[in-house]
C-alpha cells in the first residue's frame, strides 16, 4: 500500500509547492495568529510560527501537524510548556505513540493500534433511502479508530502502552475532544469552544468545535458502508487497484478498506497534513479537493 500512496503524492509535487510557500508566505501565516499577536505572548508565538514553518518545510510529514500531539504547545506558543501538554493531557514526547505501538497492540481497528476504543453503541449513522448498500448501526474499522479521538468520548492520551524507555509527567487531567459539558468536565472545548467555553477566546484558543464530530454522524459524509459496484450503481467510478486488505484504490490514493468499505481514511491520510498546512489548517486529505476533484474521484457526476 505504501507504494501506491507514495506515487500518488510524489507525482503531484506537493512537497515542492510547500517549500515554495515557506519562502514566500507572509511572516504570520496562521489563521488565528492575528488574535494571538494582540496578546502578551506575541514574541513567543512568533518564534513558534518560525518553528512550525521549519517543520512544515519537511513536507507531507505528520511531525508538527495537528496530529502531532507532542507539538501542540510549540504550535501555540513556541515552547514545550503551555496550557495543554502536561496540563490537559500527557505529553509522551512522541508523535506516533498516541495512535500506534510497536508491541502488544490492539490491531482490530487499525495497524498496531495503541488506543482505547469508544463504545460502539450510541452512534447515529448517516443513512438515506437512496443508498445501494446497507449502513451498519455503528462505525467500524479505521473510522472507529479516528473516532477514538474525534467523537470526544475517549481522552486523547488514553493509550494502551505508554512510553517505556523514557520518563514523562502524568498530567493528572485527561481531556477529551468534546464541547464543554457539566462543570468540571475534562473537555478541550473548555478553551476551544469560543461561544460557550469558560476561557473562551482568552489566550486566543481557536474554535475547534467543527473537529469534534460527536457520536451523531448524521451530518458527516456516510462511512463504514460497502462501495457500490458498477452493476449496483453506475453513478460511481470504480477503483482500479486491488489492496491486500480487501479494499480497492484509485491512482490518486483515494481508497476503500477491509470489506471494500468507505471509511474516514478513504478521503483522509492521518499522516499527511496536506496542502493547507501553511494556512493553519491541516485537512489531511489524500487528494486535493480543488474543483471537487476528491469528490469526483468516486462520484461520477
Ligand atoms: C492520529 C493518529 C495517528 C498517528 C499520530 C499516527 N498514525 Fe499511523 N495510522 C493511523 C491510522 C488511522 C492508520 C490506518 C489508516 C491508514 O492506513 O492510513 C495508520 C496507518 C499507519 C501505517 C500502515 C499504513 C500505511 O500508511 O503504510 C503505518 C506504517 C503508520 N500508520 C505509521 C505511523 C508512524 C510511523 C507514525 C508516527 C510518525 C504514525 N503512523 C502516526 C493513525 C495515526
Ligand atoms: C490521538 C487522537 C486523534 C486521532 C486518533 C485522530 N485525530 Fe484527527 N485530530 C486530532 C486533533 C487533536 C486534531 C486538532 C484539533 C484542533 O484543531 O484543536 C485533529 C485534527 C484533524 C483534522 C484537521 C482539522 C482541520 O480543519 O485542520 C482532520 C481532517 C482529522 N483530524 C481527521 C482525522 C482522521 C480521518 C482520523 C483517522 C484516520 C483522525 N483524525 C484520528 C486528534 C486525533
Ligand atoms: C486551558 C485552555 C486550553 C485547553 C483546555 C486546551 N487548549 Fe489547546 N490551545 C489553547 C491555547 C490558548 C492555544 C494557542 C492558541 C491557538 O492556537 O488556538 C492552543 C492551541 C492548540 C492547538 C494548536 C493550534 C494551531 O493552530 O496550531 C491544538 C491542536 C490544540 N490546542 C488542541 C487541543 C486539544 C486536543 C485539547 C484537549 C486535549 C486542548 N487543546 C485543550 C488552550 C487550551
Ligand atoms: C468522502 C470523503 C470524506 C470522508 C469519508 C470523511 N471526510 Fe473528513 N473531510 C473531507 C473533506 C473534503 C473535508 C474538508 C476539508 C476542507 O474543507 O478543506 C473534511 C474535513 C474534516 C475535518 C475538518 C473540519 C474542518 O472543516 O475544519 C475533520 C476533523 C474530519 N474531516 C474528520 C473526519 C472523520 C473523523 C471522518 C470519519 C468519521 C471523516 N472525516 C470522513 C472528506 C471526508
Ligand atoms: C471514497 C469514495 C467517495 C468519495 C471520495 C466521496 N464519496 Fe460521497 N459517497 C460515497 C458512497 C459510497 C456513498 C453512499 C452512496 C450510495 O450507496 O448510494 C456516498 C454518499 C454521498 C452523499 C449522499 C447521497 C444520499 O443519497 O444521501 C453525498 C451528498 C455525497 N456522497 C457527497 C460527496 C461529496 C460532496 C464528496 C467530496 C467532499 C464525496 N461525496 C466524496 C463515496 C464517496
Amino acid at each position: 500500500m505504501m507504494k501506491i500512496r507514495q506515487s500518488a503524492f510524489g507525482s503531484e509535487g506537493r512537497c515542492g509547492e510547500e517549500e515554495k510557500k515557506v519562502l514566500t508566505c507572509p511572516p504570520v501565516p496562521r489563521a488565528h495568529a492575528g488574535r494571538a499577536r494582540r496578546s502578551l505572548i506575541a514574541s513567543i508565538v512568533c518564534l513558534g510560527v518560525l518553528v512550525v514553518m521549519t517543520v512544515s518545510a519537511m513536507g507531507n510529514s505528520i511531525r508538527g501537524s495537528r496530529h502531532d500531539l507532542s507539538w501542540f504547545n510549540q504550535r501555540g506558543y513556541g515552547t514545550e510548556t503551555g496550557p495543554m501538554q502536561g496540563a490537559t493531557f500527557n505529553n509522551y514526547q512522541e508523535a506516533c505513540i498516541y495512535c500506534h505501538t510497536p508491541h502488544a497492540a490492539n490491531s482490530t481497528a487499525a495497524p498496531m493500534w495503541n488506543r482505547e476504543m469508544p463504545d460502539p453503541s450510541g452512534y447515529n449513522m448517516y443513512s438515506s433511502p437512496n443508498f445501494d448498500s446497507k449502513v451498519p448501526d455503528a462505525p467500524d474499522g479505521i473510522s472507529l479508530a479516528c473516532l477514538s479521538c474525534h467523537d470526544g468520548t475517549v481522552a486523547v492520551d488514553a493509550v494502551i502502552n505508554k512510553p517505556r524507555f523514557h520518563d514523562f509527567v502524568d498530567a493528572g487531567t485527561h481531556y477529551k475532544m468534546s464541547l464543554e459539558g457539566t462543570a468540571g468536565s475534562e473537555s478541550c472545548g473548555k478553551c476551544h469552544n469560543r461561544q460557550e467555553g469558560v476561557y473562551g477566546g482568552i489566550g486566543g484558543a481557536h474554535d475547534a468545535s467543527i473537529r469534534y464530530l460527536t457520536k451523531d454522524l448524521r451530518d458527516d459524509h456516510p462511512i463504514s458502508l460497502t462501495y457500490p459496484t458498477f452493476d449496483l450503481d453506475p453513478g460511481f467510478n470504480q477503483p482500479s487497484l486491488i489492496k491486500e486488505d480487501g479494499g480497492r484504490a484509485f491512482l490518486n490514493g483515494i481508497q476503500t478498506f477491509e470489506g471494500d468499505k468507505v471509511q474516514c481514511a478513504s478521503c483522509h491520510d492521518p499522516h499527511n497534513p496536506d496542502e493547507q498546512n501553511m494556512e493553519g489548517r491541516d485537512p489531511f486529505l489524500r487528494a486535493s479537493n480543488r474543483n471537487s476533484a476528491l469528490c469526483l474521484t468516486c462520484h461520477a457526476k
